[in-house]
């Protein structure tokens, strides 16, 4: 593939990532939630990062419904769509551990590959992987969005789940029972694995 990066150098900071979260006395974080539409992976995101925020950590949330309107709103679902998406938020992602944050990513982000890539960008220690785990048929009989009824009946194309696949992670740093914890059970299972 064309390099478009090959006439392009690193350019070297004076300031770097450890630098920048020392003055914040926290450690960056990435914390990656993945899952079904509707699995409930915005709500419990919000909710760690509330907790997050009142006990003095700076963090931000990126959201795949926010993201689409803005930074990605040139893509749609097709595979190469939500590829895209994902590498872009994945970046983004990083510059904002590199700013020293604490970062909570909630896309649907459907494909193993993909999921790896956005790993594999971040210090092993670094990046948790939380598995928002809610079978499709909880996720569809709530629809809290309307949109399962419209993928049946054909309106919306590619619907994950319906007729786009979703590849469940194989070892998640954190696996969360969707179908039947609490989003606060949820929550506080991601607060305890992440502050020990
Ligand atoms: S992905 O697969 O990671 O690129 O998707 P994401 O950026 O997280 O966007 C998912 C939200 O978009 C709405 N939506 C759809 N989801 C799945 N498939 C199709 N075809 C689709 N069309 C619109 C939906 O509200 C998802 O929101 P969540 O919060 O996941 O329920």
């Amino acid at each position: 593939a064309l390099r478009r990066s090959a006439n392009i150098h690193w350019q070297p900071l004076e300031v770097d990532k450890a630098a920048r979260s020392r003055i914040k006395g926290q450690s960056p974080r990435c914390l990656w939630f993945t899952g079904l539409s509707g699995a409930g992976k915005s709500t419990v995101a919000n909710l760690v990062e509330k907790q997050l925020l009142a006990k003095g950590y700076h963090t931000y949330l990126l959201d795949g419904d926010n993201v689409r309107h803005g930074l990605n709103k040139d893509l749609g679902f097709t595979d190469e769509d939500r590829v895209e998406n994902i590498r872009r938020v994945a970046e983004v992602a990083r510059l904002m551990t590199d700013a020293g944050l604490i970062v909570l990513v909630s896309f649907i982000s459907p494909f193993r590959a993909e999921r790896r890539m956005a790993r594999e960008l971040f210090p092993q220690d670094e990046f948790l992987e939380v598995f928002v785990d809610t079978p499709l048929a909880d996720a569809e009989r709530r629809d809290v969005k309307g949109l399962y009824a419209k993928a049946r009946a054909g309106k919306i194309k590619n619907f994950t789940g319906i007729d786009s696949p979703y590849e469940a992670p194989e070892h998640p740093e954190i696996h969360l029972a969707g179908g039947e914890e609490s989003a606060e059970a949820m929550a506080a299972r991601v607060i305890t694995r992440l502050l020990g």
